[in-house]
This record gives C-alpha cells, structure tokens and sequence, in this order.
C-alpha cells in the first residue's frame, strides 16, 4: 500500500509533571520530584488511513512521554510494569536471559547517556515482571543533553524497544540557556525508528526459517516512524528551531538531509554542546546516536521542506508566517569541550567486536572480547581514572558501541590486517590513523566502530563504584551476546 503523505501532524511528546515530592536516602533532607511512568499495552494510530496498531508504551504512548531534569537537581522515577504476561512478539528462549523458566515479560528502564547510580542504571539482570515496579534516583550531575530512556530487559530488549518502550530525556543547564537558542515550542525531539507494519496495522518482529531460534540479525522495517507517526507534518514558523534528532530503531542508521538542500547547523552530539556549531549537509545517526540541529526557516514561508532519509521522505516543514520574530543568532562558540589526552590514560584495552557463524555461515551470535555476557568481568576502570578502549572490529558490519555512565571521546580510527590479527592476533595498522570530523569531536556515548577499523574512544570513568555494562546498541547484536558487563572499582 502506498500511504498518503504528510497527513498526519506531528506528534510532540507531553513533558512529564511529577506527581509528587518524596525523600530518598540517597539525599538526606532533600525532597525529589517523584513521576509515576507506567508501561502500558495499548492502540494507537500510526497513520490515518491504518487501522490502530497494538503497541507498549510508558505512560501509555509511544514515543512515551519527555522527563525533563536541569542539571543537579536529582528525581525519582517509579518504573511500573503493568504490561500483559505475554509477549506480543517472538521470543527466542535459545537467547541467554530468556529461557523458557522466566518470565516472559519482563522490563528494566535505563536512561541512555546517563551517569546514574548502578543500582538505577537498569542493569539488564535486574529486570521485573508484570505487576512489579522499580524505583530509579537520577542525579542529573552532567552537562545539558539529549538522552533517552528506553527498556534493557536480559534477551529481550530488541522486543520492547520495538514495541514502543522509549522515550526522549533532556537535561538542561544554564550554560546552554545563556546561549539564545531556540526554545520553548521551537525546540523539540525528533524520534526516529523504524517498524515493519502491514496492511492490518500490526507490528511485524522478523523471524529466522527456525521456529524453535527466531532470533534474526537485523531487523529494518518498511516504514520510518518519526514520533511515532507515519509521514508525520509539522507546522513551522520563519524562524529558527531546535531540532533533537534520536536514533531509537533496532538496526537502522539514517543519513538524514532537508529537500532543499540547506544544511543542518549541528550545535550537539550525544553528550551535548559541540564547541562550535558545525553545518551539515547530511547527518548521519547510528542506533542510539543523537544530533541536535539549528534549521532556519526563515525566507520560507508558504514553502515546505522535507526531512528525508536519503530520498526517502520522512516528515514535512510546513512553513507559515504568524508575525513572530527571531531576531537571535547561533553563537559561534558554544562551549569549551576539553580533548582528553592520550597520555592521561593508565590503561588502553585492546577489545574485539566478533562475530559466531554456524556451518552455513550465518550469524549465530556477536561477541565483544571474544568473551559471552555471563563470562567474568574483565573490564574493571577505576573510579576518575582514564583509560582508552581500542575497538577491534573483526567482522563486516559497523557496530555503535555504547558504554553505561561515562561519556567519552573519539581519538581516532585507524585501518588494520585482519588476516595478522587472526593469524596472531597482533594489531598491525595498514595505514594511517583517521581523526574524527568536527561533528565527533564532542562528548559521545556511543561511537560507530567501523569494519576493518580500530576505533580508539578514551573516557574518564566518573561516577559511582558498581556494575554496569556497554555492548554494541544495535539490539539484535545487544541481546545475543554482543554486551558485556564492566565494574567500575573505587578509586
Ligand atoms: Cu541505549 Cu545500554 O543502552
Ligand atoms: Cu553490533
């Protein structure tokens, strides 16, 4: 069926009230903004020519609604499984942590890119099950950033997040606000993840020919949601917007470009602020990854612009004059982003992105370390040191890798002998080291690994001692092996 375009508006994701104030022993005689976020099974409309489509949310929607939190103010939130006792998509039970003696259903919420307690953090072992709820303490010390929130269930996180369990989570700060950048209804998230949606308007999960191991590689829909809709339309002004565009699809990246060919003005990457704003053709955003782009529409009115996906278009721009002005420049220094130096770091760890084929050479499953999740831990910073991580990438596929609770830099990328590393494995480069474009000279968490590639990432492992993971956000690859756990020791 070919759908009609741009008939739908854009839907914006309600910000969060909390519904109360609460004590928490983590912050002796502070009382924290407490939200309530409930994980629903429900319909909604994807498009207005398909019948609704049964999906999960939190809070009953999809995306799920936007928390909002300024920098240092802790708060609560209450995660409440009050899903079905059934899956709606295939589980595979062959997949470590979704064996037949578990719950079917399971959640844990992690807020990706934030430096939360490990006890908060949504390790993927501490999941619960309908009719459970957990209560998570986030203290938001970081710079402003577009994170989001989403489930890490053990072996099953592909499904939920397919499902609709995501949403965004924006931490602001003064620094940013000082800089006069649009805000208020000019400056939104824009959700992007695609879906496999038939004529009936349900949900299709890819299967394997396997029955009994349905687990698939890689799941790419047919269709491109943006906040949820189908060709969605927004109503725009001549001014300028902020526009903070997510990754969330399992598998897909996106090489996102405007129809009339004006750039993008990206001013953030995962972490937040560049140090100045970099203009881009194209954007292009690997699972998880995050860009927020300054448009001007200005000189457009009566117009419209496309945002698209290489040609494919996503949603519409459509330019109206209601007499407002934008009389603000984008400044052209947004902050300073200190380079940490590869002398700092005591430690650099050589690890590998693999991948298990069976006979017939078709991917049985990922690993990171040549080691499985439930193998002991080997990665084991010390609080507030700095180590590099050198990511080996043995197979065919870039893999954006994502580490829990640090953020950290891209130092470089640098071609290297497969056939040396598999014979030996000794890291032999074939050529110089390739040093990352200005759009990923930020602060990153997740950080696309490309094949035949070192890509060497350094971090400063702030935070609080405890466990927490990384593993490649690809979600296919993240459930079947491709996630490791670390412990961050103390200092
Ligand atoms: Cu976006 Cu471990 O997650
Ligand atoms: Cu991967």
């Amino acid at each position: 069926v070919t759908l009609a375009r741009f008939v739908d508006p854009l839907p914006i994701p309600a910000v969060m009230k909390p519904t109360a104030r609460r004590a928490h022993p983590a912050y002796p005689g502070q009382s924290l903004p407490y939200y309530r976020m409930e994980m629903r099974a429900f319909r909604a409309t994807l498009h207005r020519d398909l019948p609704p489509t049964p999906l999960w949310g939190y809070g009953g929607s999809f995306p799920g609604p936007t928390l909002q939190a300024r920098r240092d103010e802790p708060l609560l939130v209450e995660w409440v499984n009050a899903l079905p006792e059934k899956h709606f998509l295939p589980v595979d039970h062959n997949i470590h942590g979704a064996e037949r003696n578990k719950p079917e259903v399971r959640t844990v919420a992690h807020v990706h890119g934030a430096r939360a307690p490990a006890e908060s953090d949504g390790y993927p072992e501490a999941w619960f099950a309908p009719g459970h709820s957990a209560l998570s303490h986030y203290p938001n010390g970081q710079d402003a950033a577009t994170l989001w929130y989403h489930d890490h269930a053990m072996g099953i996180t592909r499904l939920n997040i397919y499902a609709g369990l995501l949403g965004a989570y924006l931490v602001r700060d003064d620094a940013e606000a000082s800089l006069g950048l649009p805000d208020g209804d000019c400056d939104l998230p824009l959700i992007l993840c695609d879906r496999l949606i038939a004529k009936d308007g349900q949900l299709y999960y890819p299967v394997s020919d396997d029955p009994q191991a349905p687990w698939v590689s890689e799941c790419e829909g047919n269709a491109i949601l943006c906040n949820g809709k189908l060709y969605p339309y927004l109503e725009v002004e001549p001014r300028r917007y902020r526009l903070r565009l997510i990754n969330a699809a399992n598998t897909r990246h996106y090489m996102l470009a405007l129809s009339n060919g004006q750039p993008f003005q990206q001013i953030a990457s995962d972490q937040g602020l560049l140090s100045a704003p970099v203009p881009r053709q194209r954007v292009e955003l690997y699972p998880a990854e995050r860009a927020e782009v300054v448009v001007d529409f200005a000189g457009l009115d009566g117009k419209s612009v496309q945002l698209r996906q290489q040609s494919e278009a996503i949603m519409e721009f459509r330019v109206h004059d209601r007499g407002r002005r934008d009389t603000g420049a984008l400044p052209a220094k947004l902050r300073e982003v200190e380079r940490l130096s590869a002398a700092s770091a005591v430690r650099d760890r050589v690890l590998t992105l693999g991948e298990q084929d069976d006979a017939g050479g078709n991917p049985m499953m990922m690993m990171l370390g040549g080691r499985h999740w439930s193998a002991p831990i080997t990665e084991d910073p010390r609080q507030n040191s700095v180590e590099i991580w050198s990511l080996v990438n043995l197979t065919g596929d870039v893999h954006p890798i994502h580490l829990h609770l640090v953020r950290f830099q891209v130092l470089e990328r640098r071609p290297f002998d497969l056939f040396a590393w598999n014979a030996s494995k000794t890291l032999k480069y074939t050529g110089p080291a390739q040093l990352p474009p200005a759009h990923e000279m930020g602060w990153k968490d997740t950080v696309r690994a490309d094949p035949g590639f070192v890509t060497r990432i350094i971090a400063r492992f702030e935070g609080e001692p405890g466990r927490y993971v990384w593993h490649c956000h690809m979600l296919e690859h993240e459930d079947n092996e491709m996630m490791r756990p670390f412990q961050l020791l103390p200092a």
